[in-house]
């Protein structure tokens, strides 16, 4: 979590480091500060929102001709939201600050240790030590402060991306990494340094991501950086292919909504030059190499966390059905903790938007560990899941900032499958004339996406009935059940209202004591081969007089009769079914959310990349 900006150039940077914490709000929005370098090392902070912050410093920018700064936006771990917890943290002398985004595990260790060597806390952070204890060998060692972030970083365990300011070195920045991401932009005598591109991308396409336990030390217009061990290393650059328009709402009032509008046109982008119906043609680059290992596994595991954890469900039952391997999916944070059974050949894909998520990271180091091939299935390009991956595939969807996931689900899907249909195409266990249908099936997917999107005044009426509801039950079955998880979710996590997704059939064996008159239940009621008996669920609900909205098939009349409201959605395969109606249930919990004056995209407590434990 946490968003991380520095600037030090000819530029006056307050404005540039306040733009790119902006942009990077949606990691964090606890708190937000700054540390702008003008002969004095001055720190600005308060809890709430970038503009908070603003506000706090008013009209009198005297620091405006400040050329070296660094800010921070705060999704707090380690003491609560509030003004002397968020960051910059100073040392105890003020000749030095740092922001951190990460959790340092033996903080309280260090601190004990620190305060017995007269160190004076003022929060409760974890990154407050680590300033401390780089102060405390830079003091104690008479050495550079390269060299003091150095010896600290070898000191401290757990994750960080820290950026370090000091009074005596106008002209320096210093960055390092380990588990969370950083990216550095390289100007004309100009650098940035960010948590992602966002900030950057419209002073400059050149960029180097400083790999884990790496230092970047910007001093005097020069990028050095080096491994923790002193090793001078070489900085690949790589040009940004970002373009400023994608991280903009565009004219939409939300992220949300324009990512759910965008999906019609994200979905093509990622099966762009990769299917081709009509020569029977299916090409994913990032995976040729080891393609052989996924025709060959005895197995596949899945691990990911909340959207593309649905994601991958829905996988199990595409790889299953298609190349008949067993596959297996986990939550990658109950993966990593109990010992599972790894073999040599085994292959893990692990799913990730951001592709920075903690947990998806560490359970893909311990399958790696045991000999399993890693195949990443990201959406941010050079991002720490994809570059720990052995091949991938990425989603090509676009950057996706509305903290609740929804382009990225669809994308997640579609790319899956292109993988499954691959792999079974290549192993025989489908024939070619299936393999062809298919193909010509997820061709189709954007204008069905774009069909379900003209139900969307319809949708905003249907919220307004359901609003207020205090539980919403979703329901599906076969490739519907993990759409059901997923309509749950989006509704939870930006409107606040409790709400659950079942296996239709699973709602016989408790949930159903729920359901009264004032129960919502969302029902995917799509013609698969499960409809019959969704159909029987439905009059479940209805003789225990639950309120049902149904997801239905274009043409339906008999879940019509029964349901309080229906939405249709045009056919499709039913193992293509998820990307097209999981649709009407993310633009449902958008306008619920709206309705409720809920902050849609930045929803309390959240932050759109997970990369702590
Ligand atoms: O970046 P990732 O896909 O690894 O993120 C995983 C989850 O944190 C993410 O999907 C989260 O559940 C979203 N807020 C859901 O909308």
């Amino acid at each position: 979590m946490c968003g991380i900006v520095g600037y030090v150039g000819h530029r006056e940077a307050y404005s540039i480091i306040i733009k790119g914490l902006k942009r990077l709000e949606y990691r964090g929005y606890d708190s937000a500060g700054i540390a702008l370098l003008n002969g004095n090392l001055n720190v600005y902070k308060k809890k709430g929102k970038v503009s908070d912050l603003e506000e706090f410093l008013g009209e009198d920018k005297h620091f405006l001709n400040s050329t070296i700064g660094m800010g921070h936006t705060r999704w707090a771990t380690h003491g609560e939201p509030n003004d002397v917890n968020a960051h910059p943290h100073y040392s105890s002398n003020k000749d030095l600050a740092i922001i951190h985004n990460g959790i340092i595990e033996n903080y309280s260790s260090l601190k004990m240790d620190l305060t017995l060597r007269g160190h004076v806390f003022l929060s409760d952070t974890d990154s407050e030590v680590f300033i401390h204890l780089i102060d405390d060998i830079r003091i104690n060692n008479n050495c550079s402060l390269e060299e003091a972030v150095r010896v600290a970083l070898s000191q401290v365990v757990g994750a960080y991306a820290i950026v370090i300011i000091a009074k005596d070195t106008p002209n320096q920045l210093i960055a390092a990494r380990k588990g969370s991401p950083l990216v550095i932009g390289l100007g004309k005598n100009e650098f940035f340094i960010a948590s992602d591109a966002s900030p950057i991308i419209e002073y400059t396409n050149e960029v180097v991501y400083l790999n884990d336990q790496e230092v970047a030390i910007i001093k005097d217009n020069l990028l050095t950086i080096k491994n923790i061990e002193d090793v001078q290393m070489t900085p690949y650059i790589q040009k940004l292919e970002l373009e400023l328009e994608a991280i903009e709402k565009g004219g939409y009032e939300h992220f949300m909504l324009k990512e759910i509008m965008e999906q019609p046109k994200s979905i093509l982008d990622c099966m762009r030059g990769r299917v081709d119906s009509v020569r029977g043609h299916l090409v994913l680059g990032g995976l040729n190499e080891y393609l052989y290992k996924l025709i060959n596994a005895e197995r596949i595991m899945i691990v990911a966390c909340g959207t593309s954890w649905h994601a991958g469900l829905v996988a199990e039952y595409i790889f299953e059905e298609f190349t008949r391997i067993p596959v297996e999916v986990d939550y990658a944070s109950e993966f990593r903790y109990r010992n599972p059974v790894v073999r040599e050949g085994d292959v893990l894909i692990a799913i990730s938007q951001s592709g920075e998520t903690a947990d998806t990271l560490a359970a893909i180091e311990l399958a790696k560990s045991k000999g399993a091939v890693i195949i990443g299935v990201c959406n941010v390009v050079g991002s720490s899941i994809a570059r720990a991956s052995h091949a991938g595939a990425y989603l090509h969807a676009g950057p996706e900032i509305g903290v609740a996931s929804t382009k990225a689900f669809t994308a997640q899907v579609t790319v899956l499958t292109m993988i499954a249909l691959q792999v079974a195409h290549k192993k025989g266990s489908i024939s070619d004339h299936l393999f062809r249908i298919l193909l010509a099936e997820i061709e189709s997917i954007p204008d069905k996406v774009s069909t379900v999107l003209k139900l969307n005044e319809k949708i905003k009426y249907i919220s307004s009935i359901y609003k207020d509801a205090k539980n919403v039950l979703y329901l599906g079955r076969g490739y519907n059940f993990p759409v059901a998880l997923e309509g749950a979710l989006k509704l939870k996590e930006i409107s606040y209202i409790h709400a659950e997704g079942y296996p239709a059939a699973e709602m016989k064996h408790g949930p159903i004591a729920l359901i009264d008159k004032e129960m919502p239940v969302v029902v995917i009621a799509t013609k698969d081969s499960s409809y019959e008996k969704v159909v029987s669920n439905i009059q479940e609900v209805r003789a225990r007089k639950g309120q049902v909205i149904a997801i239905v098939t274009e043409g339906d009349t008999q879940v019509a009769k029964m349901a309080d409201y229906t939405l249709e959605v045009p056919a499709t395969h039913e193992a293509l079914m998820p990307i097209v109606a999981v649709v009407p249930l993310q633009l449902l919990s958008y306008h619920i959310s709206v309705m409720r004056g809920c902050n849609v995209d930045q929803p309390r407590n959240l932050a759109k990349s997970v990369t702590v434990e």
